[in-house]
């Protein structure tokens, strides 16, 4: 039996487990996916996985190795040699904890300009696949649903106002060397978010039998409860 967190001053439900569920989590950055995500897995008792991640990890490396983030075939031999851990607590490449360093306006970039490249692209959803294998998992992206896992069960788009990502943004704990103006942060994510929609790879967008969540003016705690409520609806 499973238990989950119910809605304020309620007794959560118990509900039966029956199998495993796949769970993916999209949207642009800022929307709210990697707290969504994390509440989510916690409550379920999943593996959360956070994707982004895994391209900024290949980013930081083949910044530290010269490869020219361009270098579709360099920079995918790299990923491709790369042993990539990505848990809840650390994000690690060959071993180095890149958990902070990854988390720079410098890795974004690096991260989106790899993520452009189809081959690395190839490598990354391969190891995506096989960390989902068995369900259980709370992905989250740019492409979860549309393309490493299309039969997901659960398909969750999360977005929110460019505003209110950004402000989000600018406040997050975990980013280090970020401007601290809101503006400034806008603009940075506004163009990442122009490369992630426009790009011929695997671009992001909502999958069409994903939920839409608009996150803009929600507490953390109402989006997970809406997405639970989607999740309850598969089990
Ligand atoms: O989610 P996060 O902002 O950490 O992702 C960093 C970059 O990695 C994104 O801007 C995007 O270019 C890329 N990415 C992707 N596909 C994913 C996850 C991230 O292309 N599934």
């Amino acid at each position: 039996m499973l238990q989950l967190p119910g809605r304020a001053g309620k007794v959560p439900p118990v509900l039966p487990c029956m199998r495993k569920l796949t769970i993916a989590i999209d949207g642009p950055s800022g929307a709210g996916k990697g707290t969504v995500a994390r509440a989510i897995a916690a409550g379920l008792g999943y593996r959360h996985v956070d994707s982004g991640a895994m391209y900024r990890a290949v980013g930081w490396k083949a910044l530290g190795e010269g490869v020219p983030l361009d270098q579709e075939d360099a920079v995918a031999a790299l990923a491709g040699a790369a042993r990539i851990d990505v848990t809840a607590a650390a994000v690690t490449i060959d071993g180095v904890d890149v958990t902070r360093a990854i988390r720079t306006p410098e890795m974004d970039r690096a991260a989106a300009a790899v993520a452009r490249l189809p081959k690395v692209r190839a490598v990354l959803v391969e190891r995506q696949r096989q960390v989902g294998a068995d369900g259980g998992i709370v992905m989250e992206g740019r492409d979860i649903g549309t393309v490493v896992f299309p039969y997901a069960d659960v398909k969750i788009y999360l977005d929110a106002t460019p505003e209110e990502r950004a402000r989000r943004r600018a406040s997050d704990p975990s980013r280090s060397g970020v401007p601290s103006a809101v503006s400034d942060v806008a603009t940075l994510l506004t163009e990442r978010d122009r490369l992630d929609r426009t790009r011929a790879a695997s671009p992001l967008y909502a999958a069409d039998d994903a939920v839409v969540v608009d996150t803009t003016g929600k507490s953390v705690d109402e989006v997970v409860r809406e997405v639970l409520d989607v999740v309850r609806a598969k089990m």
